[in-house]
């Protein structure tokens, strides 16, 4: 229904293209991808019947987690929602409670149908406009007066007499003009819906108000009738604003809100990051003591249950969860058991080495080399990086993950910034140039750095 139908091996190779190494994980994601496209094949007791495999992803930080959920993300047309678990908090207490991600997630979905959905009526809603706008440059009503046409067009003076046929022929002329473009930069008036109407309302919602799925803007814009307002534009410019407004107008918000609800129980994924944010600590006194409240209150979610959202009851017993920590305190095993059960997939992903750091630098889409090459490109400096510079950073990343903390691929982004510091600063001033920085230019940059090991601990 609403993937592209990606095979594992196709997702698999889509994330291939950000994301370095990794396999397990990119492997499990991708199974689990598969396979709600395949329940939506199955007879229809058995599709209830298959529940989602939820995953857990455990990993050191900065090893590629949550980017993995980014890209997941945009490869599927799937719901899908990205939060971090320690954002909620137990139900009575101040902050956000779980069943708010349904809630967000039901929005995101509805905005997304909706938007596919103007996109089908694109074509009729400029049809409609384009009649509205003929309208306005051709009043139908009062035939008598002969409108005041701007210099060439002729066509415009009608005859007193056989105006009906008159005005059938004027019409389809100005059409013809309009479609070659030939009015666009002629003025029009046309009525504007201005903003949402109303005094702007800023809610900062209590949470008690969102757990009942209100939306006080709404109902308080609904008080204050939308303002329409006149507004002298370019026929151009009218085109665009009255096909928009047709197109709101076109499609039927009961059908997007049905069918972004089913989409969301039947495709939605939920990725819940930081989940080893909410394992308790051993102690337990401290501000600790909700956290194991929240698995709690996840429980229910995980295992499908029905969450009241404004757009209606949302089931979430086909949502697939996955759920990803650095787990370096704790261990999964340190979850509630019942929601260790509801992740029965665990994928490990590994810290990575000087030789994972050349080919993140260098062979994702969004590599960081790539970045800087561009950004500096804007100055005018064509930077080369020569490829024992590569190994070299890649070399100093791994020696101050080893040395200080383990950060993973976010060092590379400490190091690559202290590199080009000189360059980045003086780029607009070199003029015209191109610089080729090599292992030597890497070692000459950061080998004072990286020997003091305090100073490391700061700058990199
Ligand atoms: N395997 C990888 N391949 C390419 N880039 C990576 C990889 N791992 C991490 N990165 C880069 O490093 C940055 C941090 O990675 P990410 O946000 O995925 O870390 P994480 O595993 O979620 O860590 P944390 O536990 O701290 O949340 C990202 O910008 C990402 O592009
Ligand atoms: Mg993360």
């Amino acid at each position: 229904m609403s993937s592209k139908n990606l095979t594992p091996r196709e997702i698999v190779s889509e994330l291939d293209k950000y994301i370095i190494g990794q396999d397990d994980a990119k492997r499990a994601v991708a199974i689990a991808l598969r396979n709600r496209w395949r329940r939506q094949k199955v007879s229809e007791e058995m599709r209830d019947e298959i529940a989602p495999k939820n995953i857990i992803m455990m990993g050191p930080t900065g090893v590629g987690k949550t980017e993995i959920a980014r890209r997941l993300a945009k490869l599927d047309r799937s719901p899908f929602l990205k939060i971090e678990a320690s954002k909620f908090t137990e139900v009575g207490y101040v902050g956000r409670d779980v069943e708010s991600m349904i809630r967000d997630i039901v929005e995101l979905s509805v905005s997304m149908v909706k938007s596919e959905e103007q996109e089908s009526v694109r074509l009729k809603a400029a049809e409609i406009a384009e009649e509205r706008i003929l309208d306005i440059l051709l009043p139908k009503r009062p035939p008598k007066v002969v409108m005041e046409p701007a210099a060439e067009e002729d066509v415009l003076r009608l005859p007193e007499g056989k105006e009906e046929a008159n005005q059938e022929g004027t019409r389809e002329k100005l059409r013809r003009l309009l479609r070659e473009g030939k009015l666009d930069d002629r003025p029009v008036e046309v009525e504007v819906v201005n903003g949402h109407g109303g005094p702007m309302i800023e809610i900062f919602s209590a949470s008690g108000v969102e757990d009942m799925g209100l939306n006080i803007k709404e109902m308080f814009g609904n008080m204050f009738p939308q303002k329409k307002k006149r507004r002298k534009v370019k026929v151009s410019e009218a085109m665009d604003i009255l096909a928009e407004e047709e197109a709101q107008r076109l499609v039927d918000m009961d059908k997007v809100t049905k069918t972004a609800v089913e989409r969301v129980e039947q495709s939605g994924i939920i990725f819940l990051d930081e989940i080893d944010k909410i394992v308790g600590s051993d102690s337990t006194h401290g501000p600790d003591v909700s956290r194991e409240g929240v698995q709690r209150d996840l429980l229910p979610i995980v295992e499908g249950s029905t969450v009241n959202t404004k757009y209606g009851m949302v089931k979430t017993d086909h949502i697939l969860f996955i759920a990803a920590g650095a787990f370096s305190m704790s261990k999964p095993s340190d979850l509630v058991p019942e929601l260790q059960g509801r992740f029965p997939i665990r994928v490990e992903l590994g810290s990575l080495d000087k030789e994972d750091f050349i080919r993140i630098l260098t062979e994702p889409h969004n590599a960081l080399v790539r970045q800087y090459i561009e950004l500096l490109a804007t100055e005018g400096i064509q930077i080369v990086f020569k490829d024992d510079s590569v190994a070299e950073i890649a070399e100093v990343a791994a020696l101050v993950n080893e040395r200080t903390e383990n950060i993973g691929a976010r060092r590379l982004y400490t190091i690559m910034e202290t590199l080009l510091d000189d360059i980045s600063f003086d780029a607009p001033d070199m003029g015209k140039k191109k610089v080729e920085i090599d292992a030597g230019y890497v070692k000459s940059k950061l080998e004072d750095i990286i020997e003091d090991e305090d100073l490391s601990r700061y700058v990199l």
